[in-house]
């Protein structure tokens, strides 16, 4: 009798690529699979910051600086990663958010950078990644990857493409050797929440997690290989009532607009946010005037 061979998804000794490694949450990430024997290749635009975190992480790692909405920078990427041994994971968690009503939005900056950009990557690394015996890729969605949520209509359209494009792949491939994973963290303590979207879930009692909280959910689909992973209650009940009853969803959502509207509209609030660059975390002060 053949015994199948079990696939060995561990993160020690792994080669993953991380884009987006300096933010907030790629920082978290970063840290996490460092400290979990993984190698790094981290990616982002500024050096320096690229370079600047590779010190601070234990092991052996590397950069690339690439604009991921230019496709010649990821062609480049690409071939960098096919002629320096390959990798056995790609984490797609670059990303872009703009809180803003409908008038204001810039909706190809969104789409190239959360959606585009993350089909591209897999599109030109899949050849590499399937000829390894085990091999993952993660796209990082978002609670606004399901739930449609007033002054983040690009984003949203973004992340609700990235989960969709990430569910197709999933199911083509349909491979324990090749995992396809989409991870969805609600609002997190990073820079790329403006002062206002910070203010506005503050007034409306919206749990924003740290980091590193986020990072560690990640590490547990990891281990766990579960295909779909949301973060937080209530974010959770809400992506699966969005998605069975939704005029619940519309409802709850209504009964707050107001309070949205004047902040997407930009609000008359004071807003003070803090980043701490070396652990990713933001420290928020709102006072209103
Ligand atoms: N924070 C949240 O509330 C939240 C909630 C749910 C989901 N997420 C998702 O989690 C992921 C990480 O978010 P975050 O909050 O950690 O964001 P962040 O702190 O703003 O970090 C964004 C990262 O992306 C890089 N980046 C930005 N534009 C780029 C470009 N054109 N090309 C290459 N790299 C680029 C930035 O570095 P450079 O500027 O040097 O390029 C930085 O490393 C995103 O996909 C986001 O949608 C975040």
């Amino acid at each position: 009798m053949k015994i199948p061979h079990a696939v060995n998804h561990q993160l020690a000794g792994k080669r993953v690529l991380l884009t987006g490694a300096t933010g907030g949450i790629g920082r978290a990430v970063a840290r996490r699979l460092a400290t979990a024997g993984a190698s790094l290749l981290l990616v982002a635009r500024q050096p320096e910051a690229l370079l600047a975190l590779r010190q601070q992480l234990p092991g052996q790692h590397s950069c690339f600086s690439a604009d991921l909405t230019s496709t010649e920078e990821l062609q480049a990427l690409a071939e960098f990663v096919n002629t320096t041994g390959g990798i056995d994971m790609l984490i797609n968690n670059a990303g872009t958010s703009q809180f803003a009503l409908t008038a204001e939005q810039n909706y190809p900056a969104q789409i190239a950078l959360n959606l585009l950009a993350p089909m591209q990557l897999c599109q030109l690394l899949l050849p590499q990644l399937q000829q390894r015996t085990a091999a993952t890729i993660v796209n990082i969605g978002s609670a606004f990857g399901s739930i449609g949520y007033p002054g983040f209509s690009g984003y949203c359209a973004s992340k609700f493409g990235l989960r969709g494009f990430t569910e197709a792949l999933k199911r083509e491939l349909s491979s324990k050797a090749l995992r396809v994973l989409y991870f969805a963290p609600r609002a997190t303590q990073t820079s790329m929440n403006s002062a206002a979207v910070v203010a506005m879930n503050q007034q409306l009692g919206n749990v924003m997690d740290s980091p590193d909280e986020v990072a560690a959910q990640l590490l547990k689909q990891l281990q766990s290989g579960q295909s779909r992973w949301f973060v937080g209650w209530p974010e959770k009940l809400f992506v699966r009532l969005n998605a069975f009853l939704p005029e619940l969803v519309d409802r709850a959502i209504k009964s707050k607009q107001a309070e949205i509207g004047k902040y997407a509209a930009g609000a008359n609030q004071s807003v003070s946010v803090q980043h701490n660059h070396s652990n990713g975390a933001a420290k928020i002060t709102v006072t209103r005037s």
